[in-house]
């Protein structure tokens, strides 16, 4: 049985914690592919409320193996918390299995995250200050630490050793911060942290392919989103590996021909957290209408997301990015009682109107979005479990989506619930 992907559209929390948590009832594996603890994914059930940064959203069903796969970077500190979190919630845990292969984030991470943000002053990304970035960039330049190495103390230590004297004298000379102690570091990864880490690694290539073989069903959980994405997103305003359909298939070990099924997670409006372009974004009373109907504040960091209207300009452009079977459309209860709702259709710059996004960023921060204006319901959409419930105009606001992009909208929210959702189209 193929793979299927849950990737976010836009910028981030459009609610795949949730969509992921519902299909993991048919799923064997959950397997997150990239990003760290600057996800945060809800899941809503039984009026409770699970917050998850570094463990698969199909953790809390007893069936499925969640699994953190080689293109995540692990903080075993923040693991361990969620972990023991979960635990005293009643959700077990034991079942998690972590990649050997996947990276490691490390106290000057954080350090240097910080210290570059400060430095870039009104330039800086706002990013969620986890050391992701820095993460990232020790992998690709073949300095970073993996998880595999918290299992050998000699090749820990003699790792630390090297890259701490080049992060140090970084952070000493660069940004005047004080040097961070190795022994320190050692002590806590590698008798606090491993001890705790050492049952959960495991070969999690052979487990998925294992899984594929058997005929077993498994998801693939993006963090961040399509616009996040280091190469396709809004550079330099993005996170920094590959959140879009392609990372799935490097951040968990298995071919493009493994995967039958790929979902797109789109807000019925869109939000951003941190600095970037954003072409529908809007201000007043609108804003903070959709925010705080929305409860569109970060997960994790508290800070108050950026909100706009749905933008199939965008869409258009994950949906072929990602090769989108069907994009699942998230809080359209959100926009009940507003008079109108809005579409971006196009934009406008230059006197030229285009339905593509322009290639050349500069265009991007200059367009005008051309909307469609449609008709808005008054109705409450919470208690919706069929299309039949929904009202006429919220209907025809879904089907406007699906006719823009070219994918059929599969699944529509209704609330953060597990349970609320409406199954639009097969
Ligand atoms: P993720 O990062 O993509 O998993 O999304 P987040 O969990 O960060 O943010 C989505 C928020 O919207 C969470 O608070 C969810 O509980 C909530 N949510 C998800 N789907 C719906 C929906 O259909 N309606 C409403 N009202 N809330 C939803
Ligand atoms: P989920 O998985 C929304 C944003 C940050 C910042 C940029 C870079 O919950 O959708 P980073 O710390 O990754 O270097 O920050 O990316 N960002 C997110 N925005 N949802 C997320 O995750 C995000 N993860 C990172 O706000 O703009
Ligand atoms: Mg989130």
């Amino acid at each position: 049985m193929p793979a299927t992907i849950v990737v976010g559209t836009q910028w981030g929390d459009e609610g795949k914690g949730k969509l992921t948590d519902l299909l993991a009832r048919d799923m064997r594996l959950v397997v997150r592919y990239q990003g760290g603890h600057n996800a945060g994914h809800t899941i809503v059930v039984g009026g409770e409320s699970f917050a998850l940064q570094l463990i698969p959203s199909g953790v809390l069903y007893r069936h499925t193996i969640p699994v953190i796969g080689n293109g995540v970077v692990v903080d075993p500190a923040v693991l361990v918390a969620e972990c023991d979190t979960l635990a005293a919630r009643g959700v077990d845990t034991s079942r998690l299995v972590v990649s050997g292969n996947a990276h490691l984030v490390m106290p000057y991470h954080y350090e240097l995250d910080r210290a570059t943000e400060r430095s870039l002053g009104k330039n800086r990304l706002g990013t969620t200050k986890r050391g992701i970035g820095p993460a990232y960039a020790d992998k690709a330049a073949r300095i970073g630490l993996r998880v595999q190495d918290l299992l050998d103390e000699k090749i820990f230590r003699q790792k630390l050793d090297v890259v701490l004297r080049e992060k140090n004298a970084v952070l000493a000379k660069v940004f005047n911060r004080l040097a961070l102690d190795g022994e320190e570091i050692a002590r806590r990864y590698l008798d606090e942290l491993a001890p705790r880490i050492a049952p959960m690694i495991g070969d999690t290539v052979g487990l998925v392919h294992e899984a594929l073989e058997a005929g077993e069903q498994i998801m693939l959980e993006g963090a961040q989103a399509t616009f996040l994405d280091l190469d396709h997103g809004t550079y330099p305003y993005v996170t920094s590996s590959n959140p879009t359909a392609g990372g799935a298939c490097v951040g968990t070990g298995i071919g493009p021909r493994d995967v039958d099924r790929v979902i797109g997670i789109a807000k019925a409006y869109v939000t951003r957290v941190g600095a970037g372009p954003f072409p529908t974004e809007v201000d007043g009373e609108l804003a903070d209408v959709l925010v705080e109907r929305g409860h569109e504040y970060g997960t994790n960091t508290g800070r108050r997301r950026r909100p706009g209207w749905l933008d199939c300009v965008m869409l258009r452009h994950a949906v072929r990015l990602n090769s989108l079977s069907e994009i699942a459309l998230t809080k359209l209860d959100v926009l009940s009682a507003l008079p109108t709702v809005k579409l971006c259709v196009a934009y406008e710059a230059d006197g030229e109107r285009m339905t593509r996004l322009p290639y050349h960023q500069s265009v991007l921060h200059k367009v005008t979005p051309v909307y469609e204006e449609l008709e808005g319901w008054q109705e409450d959409l919470s208690q919706a479990t069929s299309v039949r419930d929904l009202p006429k105009a919220a209907r025809s606001y879904v089907e406007a989506i699906a006719d823009q992009c070219g994918v059929p909208v599969g699944y529509v929210g209704v609330g953060p619930g597990r349970e609320q959702y409406v199954r639009f189209a097969a």
